[in-house]
């Protein structure tokens, strides 16, 4: 029987643990995603190494990020989990693209200008080649819809417009992907400085809840972060930005609306409860994803398996396209 699901398809970078960040405005809505789509879950250790990096580290985050995903609801009985790097077809895919890529479309990106400023001369070429290969990613499973952060977008936007540029110049060949994002949680921002994205890389670590942080430092951080000098729980994301944060991070975590969530605390006169109920919901969703992550973390043999599953269903679809795609794109083929 032919499956007619829509596929569903995103990854993560296994730079180091994931945090509240990815998971309120990535992995929990791709846990609601599972059983509607056809959904493959890939961790972009390829993308991993266009920053400065260890490489023992980015093996050891690579099959940690597969136990957090499981831990988070990806049941690799129903969605595939597979790393970027075992496949044969993304770099190829990626090579073919970045030939119909302007250049300056990818040096105005986003990401592309904040990442370079942070490691300045020694910038290398794979980071400006970073959305390109993402959209790869993204074509050569055809998938129809990406759920990502706010922060993505971009990217979708760039993956969108390569795909209608092959379609129209060698035939249809490519799904044109539309992004999935969600309402709340797209963008949590930093606990300490609320108007930057919380992110592993930030310095001060206090702005970033881990989903492997326990249930005190969890509590330390959220009662720790930056508010202002009101006592209203209002969302004012402009002049009140840390509780706004907040907010958003409340509603995400118990999916629930913003209204309602702002509903919740009105007529409140301190910040103190506010928070408290900020970190209970927030400890009752990670606690139990932590403790399932403690567990899966040290059975080496069980992800290499679902990695092995996921592999060879990816490597399958990934063949069909690479075949396709040389095809019209005139490469020999006897
Ligand atoms: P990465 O590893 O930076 O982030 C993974 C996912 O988490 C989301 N995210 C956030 N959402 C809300 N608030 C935040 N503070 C926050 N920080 C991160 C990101 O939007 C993302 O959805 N380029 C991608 C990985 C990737 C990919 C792909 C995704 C590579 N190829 C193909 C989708 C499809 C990235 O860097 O994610």
């Amino acid at each position: 029987m032919v499956d007619s699901k829509k596929i569903v398809l995103t990854g993560v970078q296994p730079t180091g643990k994931l945090h509240l960040g990815n998971l309120l405005g990535a992995v929990s809505s791709w846990e609601r995603m599972i059983d509607e789509y056809d959904c493959l879950f890939f961790l972009a250790d390829q993308h991993a190494i266009t920053m400065p990096y260890v490489p023992a580290d980015l093996r050891k985050n690579t099959l940690d990020c597969v136990a957090q995903y499981i831990a988070c609801g990806l049941d690799p009985t129903r969605c595939k989990i597979f790393l970027q790097s075992q496949i044969i077809g993304h770099t190829e895919l990626m090579w073919v693209l970045g030939c119909l890529t302007p250049i300056g479309q990818l040096e105005r990106m986003t990401q592309f200008k904040d990442k370079s400023k942070k490691v300045g001369e020694s910038v290398c070429s794979g980071l400006l080649f970073y959305p390109v290969l993402m959209a790869a990613d993204i074509l050569l499973y055809n998938a129809d819809l990406v759920p990502v952060g706010e922060d993505q977008k971009q990217h979708i936007e760039l993956t969108r417009d390569l795909a209608i540029k092959f379609n129209n110049a060698f035939s249809p060949t490519f799904t044109v992907p539309e992004p999935y994002i969600g309402s709340t949680g797209a963008r949590i921002m930093a606990l300490q400085s609320p108007s930057n994205k919380m992110s592993k890389s930030d310095a001060n670590q206090n702005s970033v809840v881990y989903i492997t942080d326990t249930d005190d430092i969890i509590r330390k951080k959220l009662m720790s972060a930056v508010t202002d000098s009101g006592n209203s729980v209002t969302y004012d994301p402009d002049n009140k930005p840390g509780i706004a944060n907040l907010l958003n991070i409340y509603a995400a975590t118990k999916n629930l609306s913003l209204s309602v969530a702002v509903e919740e605390f009105a007529g409140l006169s301190s910040y103190q409860p506010f928070k408290q109920a900020v970190a209970d919901a927030v400890i009752a969703k990670i606690h139990p994803i932590r403790e399932r992550y403690l567990q899966l973390a040290n059975d080496k043999e069980y992800l290499y398996s679902v990695l092995h599953d996921g592999r060879l269903d990816a490597q399958k679809r990934a063949n069909r396209m690479i075949a396709k795609v040389y095809r019209k794109s005139g490469f020999v083929n006897e």
